[in-house]
């Protein structure tokens, strides 16, 4: 029998009952499709930082190889200063494993789960695909006379060719393999940002000459975030830089249901990838039963997906639509699903 072996990061805050629903889920879909999910779980996160004052060691990055995937809750703890953890143990992992891709479906089940008027599950249903490693957050900057009347602060938006060609042309591929309107969308500030922008318009339309059956637009990412709003009907594929896509990615959450819903996957297309709900810790509903597992469950079918189980991939994906559909779930919404944690993921692990 196939065997998986799922690197599971519960994290912080509600992270430990979000994964549990997934993983439930997912033995459901293994014994349905003679597959096997071997789960080992890492402690890292806050409550692990607070006691030791460490975040994710590189002797954890090492054995962290041995694994086909990682599955993670939240990172980020109330008393833990911003930052640490997040570039600590998250851009970690991104940058150790060069999970270059940052990839996140945006689809909407329910028309009463969108906030936008007269928009529904036909007019909502695209993908980002957000760089994930370059740019501001390569973490090159520095101060200068911190505290006085002097400072000054940089933070470099670097990107190599190399970078953004791996990124774009994982775009047009993707949009192929979808296979929907064909349309790639490239994201960006070319009338500002005249050297990064302008780097990855040139690579867009160099690599695009590969790609004669992939349409190509190009939006400035102010004008994206009206779009979205307006017409997010018009979206198929969005390729954009890191900053730009953390951004747009949280905007497309809401269009979608909420946090509640919106999944993503740190890819490298070669190596080991990592599975998330989009949804931070949660502090205020951490231990209560109520915060809603769905994103953490779609995260899980993403990583069956990376790992060639389509069948499964697709079943967990329908099975958070009939659950949706099935009327039983109220709202998208922490404390106000009208089932707890635990019953959202019985009920999905029963529709597989
Ligand atoms: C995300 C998050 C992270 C990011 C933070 C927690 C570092 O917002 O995955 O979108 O900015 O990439
Ligand atoms: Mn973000």
């Amino acid at each position: 029998m196939k065997t998986y072996k799922i690197a599971v990061i519960p994290g912080d805050g509600t992270g430990p009952e979000v994964v549990n629903e997934g993983i439930k889920v997912l033995q459901s879909a293994a014994e349905k499709y003679k597959v096997k999910y071997e789960f080992v779980k890492f402690d890292f996160g806050g409550e692990r930082y607070l006691r030791t004052k460490e975040t994710l060691p590189d002797s954890a990055i090492e054995e962290l190889k041995q694994f086909d995937a990682i599955y993670l809750g939240a990172i980020g703890h109330p008393e833990v200063k911003p930052g640490i953890l997040e570039v600590g143990i998250l851009l970690k992992l991104r940058f150790a494993f060069d999970q270059y891709i940052n990839l996140r479906p945006v689809k909407l089940f329910r028309a009463e789960d969108c906030p936008l008027k007269d928009k529904t599950p036909q007019d909502i249903d695209f993908v980002v695909i957000r760089e994930n490693t370059g740019g501001v957050y390569t973490g090159i900057g520095g101060v200068q006379q911190k505290n006085t009347e002097y400072e000054i602060a940089t933070q470099l938006m670097i990107y190599s060719y190399q970078q953004v060609e791996r990124c774009i042309r994982y775009a047009y591929e993707y949009t192929r393999k979808r296979n929907k309107k064909k349309l790639l969308t490239l994201v960006h500030k070319t009338n500002v940002l005249t050297y990064c922008g302008d780097l990855w318009y040139r690579v867009f339309q160099k690599v695009g000459e590969e790609y004669p059956d992939i349409k190509q637009d190009y939006n400035h990412v102010d004008a994206c975030c009206m779009w979205l709003v307006k017409s997010p009907e018009y979206y198929d594929v969005i390729v954009t830089e890191n900053m730009f896509g953390d951004i747009i990615t949280d905007l497309s959450a809401m269009i979608q249901g909420g946090l509640g819903i919106a999944a993503g996957a740190n890819i490298n297309p070669k190596g080991i990838s990592m599975f998330e709900p989009m949804g931070g810790s949660a502090p205020k509903y951490t231990g209560k039963n109520v915060i809603n597992p769905l994103a953490a469950i779609y995260a899980a079918s993403m990583m069956a997906d990376f790992l060639g189980e389509k069948n499964i991939a697709t079943a967990i994906e329908q099975a958070i639509q009939k659950a949706l559909l099935s009327g039983k779930i109220k709202s998208l919404a922490a404390g106000k699903m009208g089932l707890t944690t635990s019953e959202v993921g019985d009920l999905v692990a029963s529709l597989v």
